[in-house]
């Protein structure tokens, strides 16, 4: 019965044991995971076309090949996403659709502007490095397949952002002019990185509840000072500034203090009004349009393949 359902997946939650597809589940504990894996989907998805925009126009064929197969891995990162969430019972192509109608949320740190080189840079070194930060704890989530589908990912985040952060030095290293860059790009992609990472604790209406079931093991402030603690000393080393004149060391917390957020700006992003929601939109759906010709010849030619191998 429904009592001992229950009674035995909170078992499986405080043993610290991972609930798989098969188990039952309390519906809302369904419906979270389907809202938060679908979103993260979503995001390593639409994450593709800040960093598609240069791999024309990489400096370099060594630039080009790494930030293309970064690219690859994003696209990589998104179908396992759909698959571990596609478990919970809901289709890849709801999925889709909810992405496409602009019903389904994606991570606002994909709806700003990619305007220099060096923003390959920022975005490797501080999007990803605040994305391994946000993954690593989720490689033990209770979720099995959103736990598995993060070891792998997390594998392939370190790379991603140790090539964001060459880029950055060695812009740093390099003349004045590509070291002035790399600070326009710290100023731009600092803050939105920062709330990449969700709203405050105070304000997050999912955290008190994901913490309980293991969906989340750290809450987001303390992911957003891990950043920063993390992050300021690498600033130091590229002889960059971080645009925040509140960031200082607080030797009684052994961490740093920083200064607040613009969470206006960040929920007009999130509601859709940010720089490039609409161009990542049309985009995503341009593609999904012009694609359709693929997704058919690859149908058909399973088809032919089963009917052959059946014959
Ligand atoms: N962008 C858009 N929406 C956001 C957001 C952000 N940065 N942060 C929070 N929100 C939304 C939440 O989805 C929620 O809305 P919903 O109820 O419609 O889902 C609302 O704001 C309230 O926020 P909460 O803090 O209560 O929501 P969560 O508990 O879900 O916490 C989160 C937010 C920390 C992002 C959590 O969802 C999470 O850890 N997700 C998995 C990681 C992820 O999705 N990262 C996104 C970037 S992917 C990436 O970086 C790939 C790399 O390769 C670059």
């Amino acid at each position: 019965n429904i009592a001992e359902l229950e009674a035995e997946f909170e078992r499986k939650i405080a043993n610290d044991e991972k609930i798989e597809p098969k188990d039952w589940m309390p519906e809302k504990y369904r419906k979270t995971h389907i809202r938060q894996i679908s979103q993260h989907a979503h995001s390593e998805i639409v994450g593709m076309l800040p960093e598609g925009n240069w791999i024309t126009r990489a400096p370099s064929l060594r630039r080009k090949v790494a930030l293309l197969a970064k690219v690859q891995d994003e696209a990589g990162h998104g179908l396992y996403l759909y698959s571990a969430c596609e478990t919970l019972g809901i289709s890849r192509e709801e999925l889709y659709d909810q992405l496409h109608s602009g019903e389904a949320k994606y991570s606002s740190i994909f709806n700003y502007p990619t305007v220099t080189w060096a923003d390959m840079g920022a975005i490797g070194w501080l999007v990803d490095g605040a994305a391994i930060i946000n993954q690593v704890p989720l490689t033990a989530t209770s979720y099995g397949p959103y736990a598995r589908a993060m070891v792998r990912v997390c594998k392939e985040e370190s790379f991603h952002q140790r090539q964001g952060f060459e880029i950055m030095l060695t812009l740093c290293n390099g003349t004045p002019e590509q070291k002035a860059m790399a600070q326009d790009a710290l100023n731009r992609w600092w803050w939105p990185s920062m709330m990449m990472l969700g709203p405050t604790d105070a304000e997050s209406v999912h955290t008190e509840q994901s913490m309980k079931w293991k969906l989340k093991r750290k809450t987001n402030d303390e992911l957003r000072q891990q950043f920063v603690d993390q992050t300021v000393p690498q600033a130091d080393l590229l002889g960059l500034t971080i645009p925040d004149p509140d960031l200082k060391w607080n030797e009684d917390r052994k961490s740093y203090d920083y200064g607040d957020m613009d969470w206006e700006e960040f929920w007009q992003v999130v509601k859709g009004h940010g720089p490039c929601n609409k161009v990542r939109m049309d985009a995503r759906r341009n593609a999904w349009d012009k694609g359709k010709w693929v997704r058919d010849a690859a149908m058909a030619y399973a088809e032919k393949q089963d009917k052959l191998e059946t014959a």
